[in-house]
Order: C-alpha cells, then structure tokens, then sequence
C-alpha cells in the first residue's frame, strides 16, 4: 500500500475551504429525486443534470472532487467529452460509489448489512483504469427499539473495513460511511448513543484489517434529534455534541470528516458544518462535507429537467457549493 500517495489524495480532498459533492445516486435513488421534480430518468436526463453540476465554471473552488455511480464514471457529456475528463480538466477528482447497496440482514428484521464485496478486487482495478481516485462505502443504521443491534453494527463494520482495505491495496482512497439515520423520534442523545457506538465498531473494524487511518476519509452523520423528536436540537447544541462524539471516537490520522447531509433541509446542513468550525478546542482533522441532498436539492428544481434553465440551475448549485465552502471555514454567515 502506497499510503503517502493516498493521504496525499485524501488530504486534497479536504483543502482549504472544499468539500466533495456527492453525485453517486444509485438509478432508483435518482429516479425518485427526479419523479420529484416530475422528470423521467432516462440515461440522457441523468447525463445532463449530471453535466450541468460538473460544468459549473468555478465549482472547483469550493468542490474537491465528486463521487460518482457507475453509469457516469462511463459516460460521456452531450458534447462528447467523458464527464471523467470534464470534472479533471476543471480540477475536481472523480471519485466511485463502489457499494451494491443495503440487503435485508438475516434473522434482524428491519435491518441492513451493505453489500458489494464479492469481485469487488477486480472492480475496483477496473474503476481505477477508468479514473478514479476515491471510492464510497455506506453501511445504514436505524435507531428503534433494541437497534442497531450488535448484530448489525458488527456486520456492517467488518464489511466497511473489508472495503477500505481493499481499496487502499488498490491505491484508491476509502470514503467510509457508517450513516446513522435521522429517522424516528429519537432524541438527540440517544443519536450520539448509537453514532459513537458505530464509530467505535467502525474504527475497531479498520485497525484489525490494517487500514491506514491517514490515507482514509471518514463519512459520517451528525448528531442530530430524530425528525420526528418533540423537541429539536438547535444549531449550537448539534454542533457541540458532534464535535464531543467524534473527538471521542475519530483517531486524530484521520485527514478529513466529510459530513453526509441525510436529509437536512440545504440551510441546516451548511448552518450546521459552520458552527462546528466555529467552535473552539481541538480539531485534529479537516471538518468538511461531502453533501449530497444539501448541495444538489435547490439546483435540481431550478433545471426542472429543461436545459434551458441550465445557467440558473449552474448559478444556484454555485451558490449552495460557496455557502458550504464558506461554512468548512467557520466563516459563513
Ligand atoms: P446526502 O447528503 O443526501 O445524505 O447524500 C450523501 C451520500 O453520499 C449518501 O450516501
């Protein structure tokens, strides 16, 4: 394993002042962004909207690199160019979700084990040969009564380790993602419960393969209370109980934190990041985003599938990547 080169790739993703966006929804996941939108998801649809985020002159000043799905590591742009070769001629790093998605677990009703890891040696060559540089694991918890169980958070850590030792042997930087959801009315203590418990499981996992922390980036949720808790967490208080959870739980080799937004509304995400930079006391590692939702939400209802809309959809993605380019500097306001 080449580690110098994999931190070195990791820390750039996390350079001053940038985050990653995440661009990786599966073809039923952004089907459903779209059946939002009232748009049909054809291969053409995805490619444009998909060209749109990447063509936005400037982006590269807030976002590092973008994770991307299969289908568009493979694609090329409406004017023929690879949107790989878009993305690095304007100085973001292509990235790859390699996960195959979360199963049902066996014998635990209502919980999930991500999956992917038969032939994924060869695919990960594979993706590198077409350009990749970083890679994507997300493994699911649900917070309810009796879970995640033991069970769960066991499978899914040995299957989140697995995947970034594989990765790294492949010279490609692991984005690991243990995502604990903000569903459930849940306070916000029993999400700080269960999110240092799935680090931990999640950190263990990875020393016993062999991983080497700095060449990783961690993709964690936020400490947040459930969306359907009676009382809500305000800004100040999700900021300090996720910064105390991951101090006690994040190895300081790790380069970067690369928050996953997981339904915030796009204001709360970069609201949230912000406080957190803003916040004193020790910070071993670079506190960035790596958004999905929360960067891609308002640009999407602004292209409304039309690429006549193109420039505005371009103007208000820029605006959301700013604003949390801003927020990974604690200065946004
Ligand atoms: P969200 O920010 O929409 O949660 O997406 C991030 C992601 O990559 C989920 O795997």
């Amino acid at each position: 394993m080449e580690l110098a080169l994999l931190s070195q790739t990791a820390r750039a993703l996390v350079a001053d002042g940038k985050g990653i966006l995440a661009a990786d929804e599966s073809t039923g996941t952004i089907k459903k962004r779209f059946d939002q939108i009232g748009v049909s998801s054809t291969v053409e649809t995805r490619r444009d909207y998909r060209h749109l985020m990447f063509s936005a002159g400037g982006a590269a000043s807030f976002i590092s690199g973008v994770i991307l799905f299969d289908e568009t590591l493979r694609q090329q742009g409406p004017d023929g160019v690879p949107l790989v070769d878009v993305l690095n001629a304007a100085g973001m790093i292509p990235g790859i979700k390699v996960d195959t998605g979360a199963k049902p677990l066996a014998l635990h009703p209502e919980e999930t084990v991500t999956e992917g890891l038969d032939g994924l040696r060869e695919r990960l060559d594979e993706y590198r040969s077409l350009g990749a540089k970083f890679t994507k694991w997300r493994a699911v918890y649900r917070i309810g009564k009796d879970m995640p169980s033991r069970a769960c958070l066991a499978a899914n850590a040995h299957a989140l380790a697995r995947y970034a030792a594989l990765a790294q042997e492949a010279g490609l930087v692991p984005i690991v993602e243990p995502e604990v959801l903000m569903d459930g009315p849940h306070s916000i203590e029993r999400c700080e419960e269960v999110t240092s418990d799935a680090l931990h499981t999640t950190f263990a996992a990875l020393a016993e393969q062999g991983v080497g922390f700095e060449g990783m980036l961690l993709k964690p949720n936020m400490v947040l209370s459930g969306t359907e808790a009676s009382e809500r967490a305000g800004v100040e208080q999700v900021a300090m109980r996720t910064l105390a959870c991951l101090r006690r739980c994040v190895p300081a080799a790790v380069p970067g934190i690369v928050f996953l937004s997981g339904g915030q509304s796009s204001e709360e995400a970069t609201m949230h990041l912000n406080a957190m930079n803003k916040l004193e006391g020790p910070k071993p590692w670079k506190l960035s985003f790596s958004y999905g939702r929360a960067l891609q939400a308002d640009a999407l209802k602004a292209w409304g599938g039309d690429n006549g809309n193109l420039e505005a959809a371009q103007a208000v993605f820029l605006q959301r990547a700013r604003a949390n380019g801003l927020a990974s500097l604690g200065t946004y306001a």
